[in-house]
């Protein structure tokens, strides 16, 4: 199948994206030693831009990668991709892993030069179905490790809690440590409880959602959110549950563990929280592009 978007940047270079080619000695091949951003491109436009590249900087820091473009030349980077591939709605992929070496030695070589990745992607639809009926999620207990405020590749931990979902016909896992909801396996998590949209605070156990925090901004002044622990009794008698993440906005869940949350439908602080969405992507879509 062809892909959607053709044409991906891969260490200076724009190229087909069934051209692209990295050693098998890459850093990010060997040990997932990399870190990845996703960010959607509405209109043309980067969708909060300078949040995802500070994020993808926090990375870099805490893997100890120097980062390896100013955020003038992502941006230049991301246009150029977005305009090649004629991409205005679509999202973007960028990986930055720590290089390729020969050998395979866990503690990082000096002097490696990093990988860097782009490709533009399709974003996932946001059907009429959705928007009446809602998804599925399912909890699972958090098997993952200490550092998940950082956007790893290394994501198979998420990827078996993804597949959990998908066997029970889901399309998310909520993620539950130590009696408390923290995230799902791809996205961050809202509960609505008495009309307050609450989510958990970012620390070492989740990753810090753009989203997150557009939804927190959006909210402002139309309804009441809160920044707080979730027990996971909360999550099971909550009047509704989000999810969050670049790729889909935020979508309500109408099905825990196979039982109706809240009136089982999308419920009305959601389908505010989605019209003050399309409201900010028209906004954007009439502002200068970046
Ligand atoms: N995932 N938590 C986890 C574990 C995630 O993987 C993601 C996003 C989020 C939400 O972050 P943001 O709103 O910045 O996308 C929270 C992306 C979309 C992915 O891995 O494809």
């Amino acid at each position: 199948m062809p892909a959607p978007f053709a044409i991906c940047y891969l260490n200076g270079e724009f190229l087909p994206l069934q051209e692209a080619r990295i050693s098998p000695l890459d850093r990010g091949f060997l040990f997932a030693d990399s870190v990845y951003e996703v960010l959607p491109v509405f209109a043309g436009r980067p969708f909060r831009f300078a949040e995802h590249f500070k994020r993808l900087d926090r990375s870099l820091r805490e893997i100890r990668v120097a980062p390896p473009l100013s955020h003038g030349e992502w941006l230049k980077l991301l246009n150029e991709l977005v305009a090649r591939n004629r991409a205005s709605h679509a999202y973007i992929y960028v990986q930055v892993t720590r290089g390729m070496e020969f050998g395979r030695n866990h503690a990082f070589p000096a002097n490696v030069k990093p990988t860097i990745f782009a490709m533009a992607a399709p974003l996932p639809e946001l059907t009429d179905d959705i928007r009446a009926h809602g998804l599925s999620a399912v909890t699972v207990e958090d098997f993952r490790w200490g550092r998940c405020d950082i956007k790893t590749t290394a994501l198979l931990a998420n990827i078996l809690m993804k597949q959990a979902a998908a066997d029970a016909d889901a399309q998310e896992a909520i993620i539950v440590r130590d009696g408390y909801a923290l995230e799902g396996s791809s996205s961050s998590v809202f509960v609505v409880r008495n009309g307050v949209a609450i989510t958990p605070p970012n620390d070492h156990r989740v990753l810090p959602g753009t989203t997150r925090d557009a939804t927190l901004e959006m909210a402002q002044g139309h309804f009441v959110t809160q920044v707080r622990a979730i027990p996971q009794q909360e999550l099971f008698d909550a009047e509704e549950i989000w999810i969050a993440s670049a790729t889909r906005d935020v979508l309500p869940i109408t099905r825990l563990n196979g039982r109706a949350v809240g009136a089982g439908k999308p419920g009305p602080v959601w389908r505010r929280m989605a019209e003050l969405f399309d409201a900010e992507r028209r906004r954007l879509a009439n502002t200068p592009a970046l």
